[in-house]
């Protein structure tokens, strides 16, 4: 099969896999008919390398159609389902899946390198599990994890069951915006977009949206946000602050992550430790710094005191310093982590197959590009060229 390999830094390639297989009775293999780039993969793209393998397959976002079903899925899936694969892999039945902590899996958790549940095409940290920008998928825990879909809509109403929209549910969620209250939301990528509307949708009565690019403050807008150009304003907190009576959003989300605009120190610290060798970076990014966290200070200013910041962009450092006698003084609350897919999907079902669209979720990509051309995908992706706000692969 072809599938998108990842090759080093800023070089992914369409490449001939081996066609993926049954290997447990609980797995199944899906025919993907959409797979989209994601800003998580812009950080294996850019800073992770220390922790891939040249030839690992990228994605995990991804839909199809079941075409073999093992022993123990097969109560859940049959050959021909129309299928969404959560990016986490979990099993449904441990002590955390038990409590929907899907994303902490204790069947699936990465246990050598210390991490939650396995992870489709994410790094060998979660589990080096091939990903889904490809044209087969083998699904491990198939009995548990596909979220089957009706046929029928296109694939654009249901593909982003798969991560971004319960991420940006759960981020919303874990914000705990009062009602009729108010929340920014930091980084206007297709998570923060999500969030914008999301909020809204479950009564945010002020929704703010944060970017420097002005195409994605353009969509926010148009979906009701009151939209700020990091890029032409120098103090992004304080304007807040000003326009809420001077205290501040009662909640504030980061969905940016570690790549944060407007840390030039830190960019560089960053760009040296993707150029070393592996054995050298792989433990300086997992015990030092590796993140720009410009975006996440400015949360924590943002928010007013007692509020709360919710963190789904992705940080992967271990001593990142944090401030935390303003943390503290404020009273914030903080809340973040991996989304756990599936404990969302039933608030969330209802609103994809509404024909209203109320999430936008058919308008959202910018880009439907064939497998072949993700390498380009990746490319316009990560520059914000061309209008590129989300690309969905068509394998
Ligand atoms: N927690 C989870 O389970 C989960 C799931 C999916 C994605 N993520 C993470 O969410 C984040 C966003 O994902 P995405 O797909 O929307 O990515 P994206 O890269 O398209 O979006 C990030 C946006 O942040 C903006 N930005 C950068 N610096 C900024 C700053 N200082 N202030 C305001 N905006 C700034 C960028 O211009 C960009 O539009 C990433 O870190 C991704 O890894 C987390
Ligand atoms: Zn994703
Ligand atoms: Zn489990």
């Amino acid at each position: 099969m072809k599938a998108l390999t990842w090759q080093g830094k800023r070089d992914v390639r369409v490449e001939t896999a081996p066609d993926p297989k049954i290997e447990q009775p609980s797995d199944a293999i899906v025919r993907v008919t959409s797979t989209n780039i994601c800003g998580s993969d812009l950080h294996l793209y850019e800073v992770l390398g220390a922790f891939l393998e040249t030839g690992d397959i990228l994605g995990h976002e991804a839909m199809g159609i079941v075409e073999e079903v093992g022993p123990q899925a097969s109560e859940h899936l049959q050959p021909g389902d129309r299928v969404v694969v959560p990016f986490n892999i979990s099993c449904g039945h441990c002590w955390m899946c038990q409590r929907q902590l899907y994303a902490q899996c204790e069947t699936t958790q990465v246990r050598e390198h210390g991490k939650g549940a396995a992870l489709f095409g994410y790094t060998k940290l979660y589990g080096s599990v091939p990903g889904g920008q490809a044209e087969y998928l083998r699904v491990p825990q198939a009995h548990f994890g596909p979220i089957k879909v009706p046929q029928g809509p296109p694939d654009d109403r249901f593909v982003y069951l798969s991560d971004i929209l319960p991420t940006a549910w759960q981020a919303v969620v874990y914000a705990d915006i009062p009602k009729g209250g108010s929340v920014a939301v930091y980084g206007l990528g297709p998570v923060g977009q999500l969030c914008t509307r999301i909020a809204h949708h479950l009564g945010a009565g002020r929704v703010f949206g944060v970017d420097l690019v002005p195409e994605r403050l353009a969509t926010a807008r148009q979906y009701g946000a009151e939209v700020i150009d990091a890029g032409h304003t120098t103090d992004v907190p304080g304007y807040l602050h000003d326009t809420t009576d001077g205290r501040g959003p009662d909640a504030v989300i980061d969905a940016v992550g570690m790549e944060s605009h407007g840390n030039p120190i830190a960019k560089i610290g960053q760009q040296m430790v993707t150029m070393l060798p592996d054995a050298v970076a792989e433990p300086l990014a997992k015990n030092f710094g590796i993140d720009r966290m410009g975006a996440l200070m400015d949360c924590i200013k943002t928010v007013r005191r007692g509020g709360t910041v919710s963190v789904s962009g992705v940080y992967g450092g271990s001593i990142d310093p944090m401030p935390m006698m303003e943390m503290f003084d404020k009273g914030i609350q903080l809340r973040m982590g991996q989304c756990h897919v599936k404990r969302w999907i039933n608030d969330i079902m209802p609103l994809v197959l509404d024909d209203a669209d109320p999430l936008g979720t058919e308008s959202l990509a910018t880009h439907h590009l064939p497998l072949d051309q993700a390498p380009h995908g990746y490319d316009i992706f990560q520059k914000k060229q061309d209008g590129c706000q989300k690309v969905v692969l068509r394998p």
